[in-house]
């Protein structure tokens, strides 16, 4: 069950066929704000006090080296690790985000490049599957065959062949458009993509990062996990870097350059004199 500090119900569920929203505040209230963020696992302490930002409208990139934390930060923003400690503000009030539900009932949507989708289910399918609780609003086949079409060529994905194939037989990057246009279908307002262009060739990276820049432009706020800093440069707004489960550095993409994430990313520290950083972290 998902809580606010008013102890207001739970948000209700997205409908179907919508689009993108802006931030409830003109953009000066970030839609997801962590504070303090702390997650261990017996021994293993996985985040120490991270505080993030994500605004709506724009692209972070969340770096950091193996082993950083930024699979686990992003499981807690998704609500499969809920925090030790920490608060998370979500359009500025407190929730607590304790299950999968809880994320998806507030318009969080996170894509996995292989565990995202159904492989023996076809496209309609994959972007219906879990949505059960939904039932009242019974859709029918040709409904939802629509609201899918309708929904993948508003992202301009047009090298699917039909939308009635099974998802086994896409190419990684056809599965991550639609793993992608499943979120936008559902009304997301933040979408997490952990290493969305790990297993892609060029075309199907640019086809992916193409799609990342239309969910921005449809306001939502997005995260891109990548080791990559090609994708990186070419696609965030900001970046936030995790080294060894400490937030080191975030801010504005253009206070950094590559050296200076590379930087941060393997030493937690950069010595570079760049335009320095909006919003340096350093805790301890
Ligand atoms: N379920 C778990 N149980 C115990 N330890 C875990 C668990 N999940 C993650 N960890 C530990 O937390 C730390 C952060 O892991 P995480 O998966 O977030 O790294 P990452 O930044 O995503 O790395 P990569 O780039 O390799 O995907 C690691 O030390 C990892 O071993
Ligand atoms: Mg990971």
């Amino acid at each position: 069950m998902l809580m606010t500090h008013a102890e207001e119900p739970t948000g209700s569920a997205p409908a179907p066929g919508g689009q993108a929203l802006a931030s409830a505040s003109g953009g000066v209230e970030p839609l997801l704000r962590l504070r303090g963020v702390s997650k261990h696992f017996g021994a293993v302490q996985a985040l120490f006090g991270v505080d993030l930002d994500l605004p709506a409208g724009e692209v972070t990139a969340l770096c950091g080296d193996n082993g950083a934390g930024k699979s686990v930060l992003t499981k807690t923003i998704a609500g499969i690790y809920p925090p030790d400690e920490g608060a998370i503000f979500w359009e500025g009030r407190q929730v607590h985000i304790r299950s999968p539900k809880d994320s998806a009932s507030l318009g969080i949507e996170t894509v996995y490049q292989d565990l995202a989708l159904a492989d023996n289910l076809d496209i309609v399918q994959n972007m219906f599957l879990g949505r059960e609780r939904l039932s009242g609003i019974f859709l029918d086949e040709d409904e939802m065959e629509r609201a899918a079409k309708d929904t993948l060529a508003s992202l301009h994905v047009t090298t699917v062949r039909s939308i009635r194939q099974p998802v086994a037989t896409l190419s990684g990057g056809q599965r991550q458009a639609v793993a992608v246009a499943k979120a936008v279908m559902w009304n997301s307002k933040l979408v997490l993509l952990d290493e969305p262009t790990a297993a892609l060739g060029v075309a199907q990276t640019k086809m992916v990062l193409d799609l990342v820049r239309r969910l921005k432009d449809h306001g939502l706020a997005v995260v891109v996990i990548s080791h990559n800093l090609n994708d990186v440069f070419e696609v965030a707004d900001r970046v936030a870097i995790l080294h060894l489960g400490r937030m080191v550095a975030q801010g504005r993409l253009s206070a950094f350059d590559r050296q200076s994430v590379v930087d941060y990313m393997t030493t937690g520290g950069s010595s570079r004199e760049v335009v320095a950083p909006v919003s340096n972290q350093r805790r301890g």
